[in-house]
């Protein structure tokens, strides 16, 4: 299976922020993943829809949107109308993941579930069918730049393992670098997001390559 790359734009330069998104286009991204925090689910505060559309023409590539957000319900209609093609909740906001996983798709969008690393897997086991994608959190959500929580790779192999022949992409975000992205992969994982390993140096293609290997 192929890997995708999808860098996070949370460590790229907000202030030229279009410009980034077409840098790391350029550079072979094959998503770009889009961090929206609350400053209430998790303790930062980053992009709201009007960001999204705003940079939205500046790419064609998927817009993987990860809502760091509680409730994110009421806000899924924004973001799919913004311009997001997955749109990701978490399993610990709102009250009723299966509704808000239907409500994704009813917009026409792939509906992605994400889990903090203390929840466990089991509460995917009655959505998997409604579910196009999986986020692993390999860190504590809130910041870019940390490091990479270990116990995740049994998450993910386990997680793979409830995949099995569905079509489900299974992502994760945090901590990923060259250094630990074939062990990621090598539990199960097809999606990578990387945010300081993608813009920690001009040279995106090369960063982004370096994941790749
Ligand atoms: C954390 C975000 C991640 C983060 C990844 O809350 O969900 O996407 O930006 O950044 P790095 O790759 O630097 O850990
Ligand atoms: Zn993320």
């Amino acid at each position: 299976m192929t890997v995708k790359i999808a860098p996070s734009i949370l460590s790229a330069d907000f202030a030229r922020l279009g410009d980034e998104v077409r840098a790391i286009d350029e550079a072979g991204c094959d998503w770009v993943h889009i961090d929206v925090m609350d400053g209430h689910f998790v303790p930062n505060l980053t992009f709201g829809p009007a960001i999204i559309k705003a940079i939205r023409p500046y790419t064609t590539k998927v817009f993987d949107v990860h809502l760091m957000i509680d409730p994110a319900q009421p806000y899924i209609e924004d973001y799919a109308k913004a311009g997001a093609d997955i749109i990701v909740v978490h399993a610990e906001a709102d009250k009723h993941l299966d509704r808000s996983l239907q409500l994704i798709r009813s917009l026409g969008k792939k509906a992605g579930v994400s889990l903090n690393p203390s929840t466990p897997e089991t509460v995917l086991e009655y959505v998997m069918d409604k579910l196009d994608l999986v986020l692993v959190m390999s860190v504590n959500p809130g910041f870019g730049g940390q490091s990479f929580i270990e116990a995740q790779l049994e998450k993910i192999a386990r997680i793979k393992r409830m995949i099995g022949h569905r079509m489900i992409d299974l992502e994760v975000d945090g901590g990923v670098t060259a250094d630990n992205a074939h062990r990621v992969v090598a539990a199960g994982a097809n999606v990578l997001v990387a945010g300081s390993a993608v813009f920690k140096t001009k040279d995106y293609a090369a960063n982004i390559a370096a994941l790749r290997r």
